[in-house]
């Protein structure tokens, strides 16, 4: 057969001689079961759904590269920051966290940032969000957390009483909802935005010195936030807004940019910093660590399919590159398990070598085979170790993460801090203006309006009073209720 002309086949492969009318007994009879590729494609079709991600679930992914900007090789060996003008393969996936995959763009969410480095060492994932902080700080929280942003198991619609339950016993939130009921809260483009690490991590450089690292992308093209009302116009009207907005950028070549700087703390300071620098509620303030830049990240293509790519596309904060490593914060070591599990379970044992997800450095080990192994699955090379094959790939102990200090006793111990109050009150009384303070108020007053179980609003305005009394004040106010009596003694 002439291979000029495309011709429709099966899976298998087979010509198509009829993509319209199934086969069946007589002009007005019953379908065959011989019509094996009506059988086929009905089947297919009902197995075109992979689970949506259980956090994260709607988003827009582009492709781009970064380019090494300035010298940061005295904090990391990591190859990909190695040397100006540098530039590696990225792959980018924004999302809202709560929602559905059809849910609307424009809603008051933090926006996750997740970013793939393919790197000639192996993909370096970097899975952040648009904020530089989170609303707890342990992992074993996350699933309760979660649970309080999604439906009610009863009524199926979302619970203002879980969301403001869970928030007010958890004061460590402070931070972070002050942040996400701010201007911020909902940006104008997914362009419009900063992305954050927002865990510690650590930095190792060819001498073995550590440096624990923050991350910051700062948008080039300015912060950009959308009124609440207009944005609730618009989930309303154009649900994928933001989601177009990238796309077709990209497309009429309006490329978006971000600057990656960094914080970095040299390990010895750890030790006595006035924040627990593991604490992923608390940034460190720009005064004491000041940012350093490292190199832009330009988006310029869009996928060309967007389950394929977008979908499928597997991040994990476990991808660590040499040069960079986990730090003991309590919820990136939670994350280090939680993705490549969900992975496993969302598209497969074999995900990492979807040609979204492959290093375009090589992979040598001695796994095989498992659901899907698409790739040659290590041919006929041997699969075990150890072994007496010097061809076989052999482990490289230079690349050994770095030997860490343990101390203390083994048990389940809170953070040893409760300060939930002085980051969000520099982030109310010094880096926010008048207007920003009343919306956030005013925010904070509409969000909190649906709630109907009792206790809860005094509870979260007692908190709100910690951060500082003009705050709960505010917030009553718009409320039409008093700050509790017991506060103002
Ligand atoms: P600085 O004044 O040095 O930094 C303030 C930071 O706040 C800047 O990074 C700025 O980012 C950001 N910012 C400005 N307006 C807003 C807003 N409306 N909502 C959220 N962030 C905003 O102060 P400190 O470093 O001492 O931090 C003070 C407070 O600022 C912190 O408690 C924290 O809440 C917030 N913040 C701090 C960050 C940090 O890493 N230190 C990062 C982001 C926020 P930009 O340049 O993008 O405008
Ligand atoms: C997605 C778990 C905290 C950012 C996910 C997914 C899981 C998960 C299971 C879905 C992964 C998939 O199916 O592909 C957790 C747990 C956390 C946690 C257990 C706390 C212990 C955080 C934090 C951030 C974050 C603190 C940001 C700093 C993201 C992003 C995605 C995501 C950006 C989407 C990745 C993508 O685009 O595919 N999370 N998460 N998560 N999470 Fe978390």
């Amino acid at each position: 057969m002439s291979n000029e002309k495309k011709y429709l086949t099966t899976a298998s492969g087979a010509p198509v001689g009829d993509n319209q009318n199934s086969i069946t007994a007589g002009q007005r009879g019953p379908t065959l079961i011989q019509d094996v590729h009506l059988l086929e494609k009905l089947a297919h079709f009902n197995r075109e759904r992979v689970p949506e991600r259980v956090v994260h679930a709607k988003g827009a992914g582009a492709h781009g590269y970064f380019e090494v900007t300035n010298d940061v090789s005295k904090y990391t060996k990591a190859d990909f920051l190695s040397e100006v003008g540098k530039q590696t393969p990225m792959f980018i996936r924004f999302s809202t966290v709560a929602g559905e995959l059809g849910s609307a763009d424009t809603v008051r969410d933090p926006r996750g940032f997740a970013v793939k480095f393919y790197t000639d060492e192996g993909n370096y994932d970097l899975v952040g969000n648009n904020t530089p902080v989170f609303f707890i700080r342990d992992a074993i929280k996350f699933p309760d957390f979660i649970h309080t942003q999604k439906r009610n198991p009863q009524t199926h619609l979302k619970d203002k009483n879980a969301v403001w339950d869970f928030w007010s016993l958890s004061p460590e939130s402070l931070h972070q909802i002050t942040w996400l009921h701010s201007d911020r809260g909902i940006p104008a483009t997914l362009r419009h935005t900063n992305g954050y690490g927002s865990h510690t991590f650590k930095w190792v450089n060819k001498d073995g010195e550590e440096f624990y690292v923050k991350y910051h992308f700062k948008t080039d093209q300015g912060i950009k936030n959308l009124d609440p009302k207009v944005a609730d116009e618009l989930a309303g009207t154009n649900p994928d807004y933001h989601t177009e907005d990238l796309f077709n950028a990209i497309e009429e070549g309006n490329y978006p940019s971000w600057t990656l700087k960094v914080q970095i703390m040299p390990k010895e300071e750890a030790k006595d910093y006035r924040y627990d620098p593991f604490d992923v509620t608390k940034v460190w303030p720009h005064a004491d660590y000041p940012l350093i830049e490292v190199g832009k990240m330009v988006l310029n293509k869009n996928p060309e399919n967007y389950f394929a790519e977008v979908e499928q596309a597997a991040f994990s904060p476990a991808h660590f590159v040499p040069g960079i490593e986990a730090s003991p914060d309590k919820m990136l070591q939670g994350r280090l398990f939680s993705y490549s599990d969900a992975h496993r379970y969302r598209i497969g044992a074999n995900h990492e070598s979807l040609p979204i997800n492959r290093p375009v450095s090589p992979v040598n080990n001695y796994q095989r085979d498992g659901f899907m192994s698409h790739d040659s699955n290590g041919g006929s090379a041997i699969n075990y170790e150890p072994n007496s094959y010097d061809e076989a790939p052999k482990e490289t102990p230079e690349n050994k993460t770095t030997p860490f200090e343990v101390e203390g006793f083994a048990d389940s111990v809170p953070y040893d801090s409760d300060d939930h109050y002085s980051q969000p009150r520099a982030l109310f009384r010094d880096v926010m203006d008048d207007g920003e303070r009343d919306r956030l108020m005013q925010n904070f007053a509409d969000h909190m309006s649906a709630v109907t179980r009792e206790g809860i609003i005094e509870r979260q305005l007692e908190n709100f009073y910690h951060v500082a009394p003009e705050l709960a004040e505010g917030v009553a106010k718009k409320l039409g209720v008093e700050v509790p009596a017991h506060l103002k003694k």
